[in-house]
């Protein structure tokens, strides 16, 4: 045997990863968010050849911890404001080591009852944080995404099976057509799920949204009542640019009246529900019918962790179950699997579970409420300069700026040019993470709280870093022409 890995090397690896762990947390609010390390230089690093023989554990980890050392953006720094990515609690990471330690597969309880067991545990919890229908089943998956997958394969299969069609067993070839209706900001991955899910991205009708990206009631009504056949809702709680969320307490019960299914894309926004605060931009979505949402972004989980939620287990199960002969089933056991995508996977819900107790409820809502005054205090501070802008009304974490020319406020193109520059230069100056995007055709500094480790000094920062970018951007020759 030519792999090196003796109990020593073993030893010794975990050691050498567990120290490396610990430096980078110790240090990550130090950590420059302008990732200079280029892909092409960590591919040098990790050299390209497949090894034909194995080396000493020890010596991967050390190569590994190399190879990343500069090339990792500080998301759980504190200062990371690009994407709803998320940092990650302690408790959760630590939760991790030991999950791939175990080698624990939540799936056949038989043989891993422990994984099974928090699985179920994790899932009802989140519905009781969440405040959903206790009776809804709960599939812990990757992300959103998969949840959102998960939600429309489940709609897909009970409204089907309303329509007398066994989808599962006869696939969509000759079923009656779905109408689906999408929220026009709908997340690109609602769009993928729909086409893994064989209902198109393209044949489904977009509903309009108001100023704020929220779908408008009275286009959905319209749509639904010139609707034919099964009807499929997808709308959204957090829209990724401004933090709207839809309508539920209108839309809901439209779609109960019309018998359609409700999906919610929740992926961050459905964390609202867990402060009275916030939960009253989101009222109604308990109505709804399925949730995606994710436990990486604002629960501060290691990725990858998410959830499909189905408030009819049956109809849950009728699209993801599978059974086999040979994987045995424990007398009155959960199986997770049984209600994911995948057979086997990894307990993600082992960091969920401790990331949960190390906050609780109380700490989980003043970890959410904290991102979203954070997200305030942002605009607060930009837009106390003439010039700049905050484009949404901040009900969440999430805010929109824009950056205009002095004495040309009404230059479009000017401020376009000018708001890709800030947000350039701001995360070049490493003091803090902002990206540029479109919002409604125009350029936008996009603006994300969703680490659990951002101070209000982090954002006084962080402003004062933006700020310095406008100076300098309109100081630039030509910069304002
Ligand atoms: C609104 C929304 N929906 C869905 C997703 C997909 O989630 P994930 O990347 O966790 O699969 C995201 C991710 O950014 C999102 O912001």
């Amino acid at each position: 045997m030519s792999e090196q890995h003796g109990s020593e090397s073993a030893e010794a690896a975990l050691a050498r990863a567990y120290a490396a762990a610990r430096t980078y947390l110790k240090g990550v609010r130090d950590v420059s968010n302008n990732v200079a390390v280029t892909q092409a230089e960590v591919r040098a690093r990790l050299g390209t050849a497949l090894p034909e023989k194995g080396e000493l554990c020890e010596a991967v980890i050390e190569s590994l911890v190399r190879a990343a050392e500069g090339a990792l953006a500080p998301t759980a720094g504190g200062r990371f404001f690009a994407y709803v990515i998320g940092g990650t609690h302690p408790a959760g990471v630590a939760a991790e080591i030991l999950n791939a330690a175990w080698d624990d597969k939540p799936g056949t309880p038989l043989v891993t009852p422990f994984g099974c067991a928090i699985d179920g545990l994790v899932g009802e919890w989140v519905l009781e944080l969440l405040d959903l229908p206790r009776e809804a089943s709960v599939g812990v998956v990757t992300g959103a995404s998969m949840g959102n997958f998960l939600g429309i394969v489940a709609a897909r299969h009970a409204l089907l099976k309303r329509a007398g069609w066994d989808v599962e067993a006869q696939g969509l070839f000759g079923a009656p057509p779905i109408t689906v209706l999408i929220t026009d900001e709908a997340h690109p991955t609602v769009h993928k799920a729909l086409r893994l899910a064989g209902l198109g991205a393209k044949r489904a009708k977009a509903i309009g949204t108001d100023a704020q990206g929220a779908m408008r009631p009275d286009l959905l009504a319209a749509a639904l009542g010139s609707a034919t056949g099964p009807v499929l809702v997808c709308a959204q709680a957090g829209n990724i640019a401004t933090g709207a969320m839809d309508p539920f307490a209108e839309i809901a019960p439209l779609c109960r009246t019309h018998g359609a299914w409700l999906h919610v894309d929740g992926a961050f926004g459905l964390w609202a529900r867990v402060s009275p605060e916030l939960s009253r931009h989101i009222q109604g979505v308990e109505l709804a019918d399925s949730w995606a949402t994710d436990a990486h972004k604002m629960l501060n989980t290691p990725y990858d962790a998410g959830f499909g939620i189905v408030r009819d287990s049956a109809a849950h199960l009728g699209a993801m179950d599978i059974t086999a002969s040979y994987l045995v089933q424990a007398e009155g056991a959960r199986d997770p699997s049984r209600y994911v995508p995948e057979l086997s996977r990894r307990a993600r819900a082992t960091p969920i579970y401790a990331t949960i107790r190390a906050l609780g409820r109380q700490g989980v809502r003043e970890m959410i409420e904290a991102c979203c005054a954070n997200a305030r205090r942002m605009c607060d501070r930009l837009t106390a300069r003439p010039g700049v802008t905050c484009l949404n009304d901040v009900v969440f974490n999430q805010a929109i700026f824009r950056f205009a020319a002095p004495g040309r406020p009404g230059n479009e193109a000017t401020a376009d040019a000018l708001t890709a520059d800030v947000a350039t230069r701001a995360r070049q100056s490493g003091e803090c993470w902002v990206q540029h995007s479109q919002w409604r055709g125009r350029t936008v500094m996009r603006f994300s709280v969703a680490d659990r480790a951002t101070t209000a000094a982090d954002i006084d920062r962080a402003a004062a870093a933006v700020l310095k970018a406008y100076d300098e951007a309109i100081m630039e020759p030509g910069a304002v022409a």
